[in-house]
């Protein structure tokens, strides 16, 4: 077996090195992620490979970094009992950004999903990958954005698991959902108002929101729902 994932594990910080063991969370134990089989299966180890030749090692920490969010809270879910494909949305964590290695612009979830298909990946983790920017493009949105003119909103669990957990990774650091709302606020000049009056789900007054981050507030609000 190729030996560059355990290499590079030892090189990862300890945020992503380490896992908290969900069903153990209150005792405080951790798990290397090398120890826990999904990131040792080959389906893991083949895209991880693939993912390292073709993109900067920042894209693949921030990838890491993902799954292994995408991981604690698909464990957390499934304890809940939820029905949830966790090994499929872990690898689909970990290759939602290879449409990187084409461009850093908003059609990289659409460039991942060819790169995919092109190397006959599993078609779920071509539409995790095409799906996962924000909390998904509706097709309208594309259209303005110039991207092909179809729906790529996060349908299934896996899809918006790795929705989310992108959300709230910023480059391989976790952070909250204030911190994205607040990071989307600043790009589109938003004012604070709308935001406190959609956490408390007031929905009527929310819309001069952009739709944007509605949606990416709606997903966070659907997960943390599952994990209630
Ligand atoms: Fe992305």
């Amino acid at each position: 077996m190729d030996n560059s994932f355990f290499n590079i594990l030892e090189g990862l910080p300890n945020d992503i090195k380490y896992i908290f063991n969900s069903s153990k969370m209150d005792d405080g134990e951790k798990l290397l992620i090398s120890d826990i089989p999904i990131f040792n299966s080959p389906e893991f180890i083949k895209s991880y490979n693939l993912l390292s030749k073709l993109c900067e090692k920042n894209v693949v920490m921030h990838c890491l970094a993902v799954s292994v969010y995408v991981y604690e809270l698909g464990s957390k879910i499934k304890n809940k009992g939820h029905n949830i494909n966790l090994e499929l949305a872990v690898i689909g964590a970990l290759l939602h950004d290879i449409g990187r290695s084409k461009t850093h612009d908003i059609r990289h979830g659409i460039e991942g999903g060819h790169i995919l298909r092109q190397y006959n990946f599993d078609e779920r983790l071509a539409l995790i990958a095409e799906r996962h920017i924000g909390a998904g493009i509706p097709k309208n949105e594309a259209a303005e954005l110039g991207l092909p003119e179809k729906d790529y909103i996060p349908l299934t669990l896996e899809e918006k698991l790795v929705a989310h957990c992108d959300n709230l990774i910023s480059g391989t650091k976790r952070v909250d959902i204030d911190f994205v709302v607040n990071k989307f606020k600043n790009r589109m000049g938003v004012d604070g108002e709308g935001l406190n009056n959609i956490k408390n789900n007031k929905n009527n007054k929310n819309q001069h929101l952009p739709p944007v981050i509605i949606r990416i507030l709606n997903l966070n609000n659907e997960i943390n729902n599952l994990l209630i």
